[in-house]
């Protein structure tokens, strides 16, 4: 969106930009109850599974699961690149962890285990994130129980979250990886919004950018919502698109007609 596409509807930034800051998440009471039972997991060292479909705000999940844990407790360490071989899978926790790495896996393992411990003795416990899951190859999946299993004082002194698409779950009933799946207690699914939803979360992205009235007409919420299936990365791509077509006819609000004519300016239509 362009500055005067701002400044025609009065705003003060962009209003469905992904930089927004933590404490302007929309958190719905499904998204709520999921984090609050993610913080139970690290508070209870457990381990846990975050799945949804693509865009519908797992990331954002795990920024609320972030804002809620004091770095005097937890250390989370975040890896994204995970569709890789064994080693380099490895290396990639490793530089999570801070430890130094130019060994052969077996002897990566050992390293990431006493790094774990060494944290744990400090008191701080260590919650690794592995985001893009359904992309970890067996050969990595299948070591990771021993891992998640790890133990130190009879706790895992770890937790563990994977996060991914919905077929992760599936992949996880295999008979390959139930060792790793018998040890997850949490299973926090992220769902699209409802048509109840989506108004609010535009309206409250829209508010959080210094809006000062409506700019979408009920019935353009409705199309939105129809048009994106509440995924609320493609609303923000929907909503984002409606407001320049609007700000170009000089519309001050935008109705159905131009939420649909938005849609064909989108890679959704
Ligand atoms: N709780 C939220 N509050 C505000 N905006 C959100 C929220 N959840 C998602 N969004 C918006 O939707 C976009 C996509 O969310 P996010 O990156 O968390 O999805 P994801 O499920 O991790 O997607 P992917 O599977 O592609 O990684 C964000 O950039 C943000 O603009
Ligand atoms: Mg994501």
């Amino acid at each position: 969106m362009s500055d005067s596409v701002q400044e025609f509807f009065g705003l003060r930034r962009r209003p469905f930009d992904k930089d927004l800051p933590d404490e302007a998440l929309w958190l719905d009471p499904t998204r709520s109850d999921g984090i609050d039972r993610l913080v139970e997991a690290a508070q209870n060292r457990q381990h846990a599974l975050v799945l949804g479909e693509p865009g519908v705000g797992k990331n954002c999940v795990l920024r609320g699961l972030r804002s809620r844990l004091s770095p005097v407790h937890f250390k989370l360490h975040y890896v994204a690149h995970v569709s890789l071989g064994k080693r380099d899978f490895y290396k990639q926790i490793c530089m999570a962890l801070g430890v130094e790495c130019k060994l052969m896996p077996a002897t990566l393992y050992a390293t990431i285990q006493s790094n774990l411990v060494a944290i744990a003795r400090e008191r701080v416990h260590p919650v690794l994130i592995l985001d893009e899951a359904h992309l970890i190859p067996d050969s990595s999946l299948g070591t990771l129980h021993v891992l998640a299993n790890f133990e130190w004082d009879s706790e895992p002194v770890m937790t563990l979250i994977l996060v991914g698409l919905p077929e992760l779950g599936e992949r996880l009933k295999l008979s390959l990886h139930r060792s790793l799946l018998t040890r997850i207690a949490h299973k926090i699914e992220v769902a699209p919004a409802n048509a109840e939803e989506t108004a609010t979360y535009v309206q409250k992205r829209l508010d959080d950018a210094g809006a000062r009235h409506a700019l979408f007409a009920s019935d353009a919420l409705v199309v939105l919502h129809e048009l994106t299936g509440g995924v609320l990365r493609s609303i923000d791509v929907l909503a984002d698109a409606a407001l320049r077509v609007a700000a170009h006819h000089k519309k001050k609000l935008v109705d159905r007609a131009i939420v649909r004519q938005a849609f064909q300016l989108t890679p959704l239509a």
